[in-house]
């Protein structure tokens, strides 16, 4: 009998990287200091605030962060062998729901490579959600007796406090809405980051 032993080519996968990051001192530290941040409420959801998307240029002590997030978006770049001058912060703010009803709708973060969220302080259920960006992929979709990361559309990454998770900015995400109180007092730092490079390849001479 002929039995199919086939290599399995993982081709174009959506690498999500999700490592401990901070320690609960840090975490409280900064939660603390975001008392001091200016806050505006978003406009789809009432119970939830944003600061401004300048966080790292408000302070040394916001900068520093901004500067550790930087040191792990270079070690995911070396992960794939990215060539580059450097990485820098586009842009970083903080997001806090104040009330059960929060949640953030499905969305990428444009004009940036790798993004990331710090998760200060929540529930372990409050998860990030994030979905195959292949929307043909979803075209037909039989049962499965088990759902992997081969055969599910999106993928539920836990809020683990200190902890920050590196995806591809053009990855969809959101925080799913619920009635329970899994996202009250939920408090995320979300960054941008975006390379200096010369790119000689598939264009003309560009330095970006
Ligand atoms: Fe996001």
């Amino acid at each position: 009998m002929f039995e199919l032993k086939p290599t399995k080519h993982l081709l174009f996968p959506s690498l999500v990287y999700h490592s401990p990051f901070l320690n609960q001192q840090e975490c409280e530290m900064y939660v603390k200091s975001l008392e001091n941040v200016k806050k505006e409420s978003s406009s789809f959801n009432n119970d939830f605030y944003q600061t401004t998307d300048k966080l790292h240029l408000l302070n040394d002590m916001w900068k520093g962060l901004s500067d550790k997030v930087i040191k792990v978006i270079e070690s995911t770049a070396d992960d794939q062998c990215i060539m580059r001058d450097s990485f820098y912060t586009t842009c970083m703010w903080a997001n806090i729901s104040a009330g059960q009803g929060y949640f953030h709708k499905t969305h990428t973060h444009p004009n940036s490579f790798f993004s990331a969220i710090i998760y200060l302080r929540g529930s372990k259920a409050s998860s990030t959600v994030f979905y195959d960006p292949k929307p043909q992929a979803g075209v037909f979709s039989p049962a499965v007796s088990e759902e992997t990361c081969f055969n599910s559309k999106g993928f539920k990454l836990s809020f683990i406090e200190g902890s920050i998770v590196i995806f591809p900015s053009w990855l969809p995400h959101c925080v799913v809405g619920n009635e329970s109180d899994d996202n009250r007092n939920r408090i995320s730092i979300s960054c941008n980051s975006m390379l200096h490079s010369e790119i000689n390849t598939n264009t003309a001479y560009l330095k970006i």
